[in-house]
């Protein structure tokens, strides 16, 4: 061992835990099919216009993309009806969770808020920044329970993270809780509203939107990506609204090319292919709608999800449930990794892969 001064809390992190890979498991368990249920993508893949786009900005790869997402961001401000000053882009929300820290977490003594389970790459923020991280259990219904993080909310705290619905539940807050969230604490705290899932729960009758909120609250950050909806997981984009003031200080703390110049082409394209999301909303409802059905047949408790996954408390460990379904080329995730040992965790897949699912768990658990 070296005696490199590698920080005290970095030391302390675990790495990210990735859904498997489709070629490791097909080269360790020697199958030919296998079908990643893990991570949450577009089970109908890209958008074929975003597809165009790379193809036709591949040549322009010699040249640094341009720093400012212009064409991007301007095609999201159109979009949402924002003004381009409010909207930021970064390398996948996860590096705008990351950068969230850098610029709001600073001292020891400051503090963010999360709920648990929750989305886990907002842990990293505080850890990295040295700073204290504050957990609050899901309430019965295993979503986020706002007045309890309401209630930790004290003169430290500088974040607090909503994901909206939530991962790896699935589950959603409702505007009125929301309201009632951000009326009960200090305007000086920073309130991310993480919607990475927000176009398939879009519709359902109470479900927030940031945009309305960010007018009247300057705190309030809504955070969006291309991973989900738009399928373009592999290029990394994603993007927040936010006020003037947190733009600002964005654009100090960012690399000055965090969006590469294919994934702003990419992400622009994708944004303008209506048919592509509807097509992956009705796809994700119909394969939710079947999920829910079969783990309730089968004696699971699925929670209700608003997602393109669904997470069900299988009331036993779900370890050996994911080593079965992986052992016939199904990927899913164990709730043990993520803070809730008796629960899977299933992105909603094709039709096809539905199907497949459904009729292996069943062998499963049946
Ligand atoms: C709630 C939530 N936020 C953010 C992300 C990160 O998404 P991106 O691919 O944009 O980094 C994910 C990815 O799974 C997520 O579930």
């Amino acid at each position: 061992m070296s005696n490199v001064p590698i920080r005290p809390n970095v030391l302390g992190m675990t790495p990210y835990s990735p859904g498997k890979p489709i070629d490791e498991v097909k080269r360790e368990l020697g199958l030919d099919r296998v079908i990643k249920l893990a991570s949450n993508e577009n089970p109908l893949g890209p958008s074929p216009k975003a597809v165009a786009a790379i193809k036709e900005a591949a040549d322009q790869i010699h040249l640094y993309p341009d720093g400012s997402a212009f064409l991007l961001r301007e095609a999201l401000a159109n979009h949402y009806g924002l003004p381009m000053k409010q909207i930021i882009v970064g390398n996948g929300s996860d590096e705008l969770i990351h950068l969230l820290g850098m610029v709001f977490l600073g001292a020891e003594t400051d503090e963010v808020v999360v709920g648990y389970p929750s989305f886990v790459r907002y842990d990293a923020s505080a850890y990295l920044a040295n700073c204290k991280l504050v957990r609050v259990p899901l309430n019965d219904e295993m979503r986020l329970d706002l007045p309890a993080m309401a209630a930790v909310v004290n003169e430290n705290t500088r974040l607090v993270f909503i994901a909206n619905p939530n991962n790896p539940t699935g589950t959603i807050v409702f505007e009125d809780e929301l309201r009632n969230f951000l009326a009960a604490i200090p305007s000086s705290v920073v309130v991310v509203l993480d919607e990475a899932y927000f176009e398939f729960a879009d519709g359902t009758p109470g479900f927030p939107n940031s945009l309305d909120f960010i007018r009247s609250h300057p705190n309030v950050v809504g955070m969006r990506t291309f991973s989900k909806t738009y399928g373009l997981a592999g290029i990394r984009v994603g993007y927040a609204f936010v006020s003037d003031e947190i733009s600002d200080a964005f654009d100090r703390a960012r690399e000055p090319f965090n969006v590469n110049l294919i994934g702003q082409a990419a992400a622009k394209a994708a944004l303008g292919d209506t048919d592509h999301l509807r097509q992956t909303v009705e796809l994700n409802k119909r394969g939710l709608d079947r999920m829910e059905k079969a783990f309730v047949e089968l004696g699971a408790k699925p929670f209700k999800s608003y997602a393109n996954f669904i997470m069900a408390d299988l009331g036993r460990p779900a370890r050996p449930v994911f080593e079965a379904l992986l052992q016939k080329g199904l990927i899913t995730r164990s709730g043990d990794v993520l803070g809730m040992p008796n629960c899977l965790r299933v992105s909603v897949g094709t039709d096809e892969e539905v199907g497949i699912f459904i009729e292996e768990l069943t062998k499963i658990l049946g």
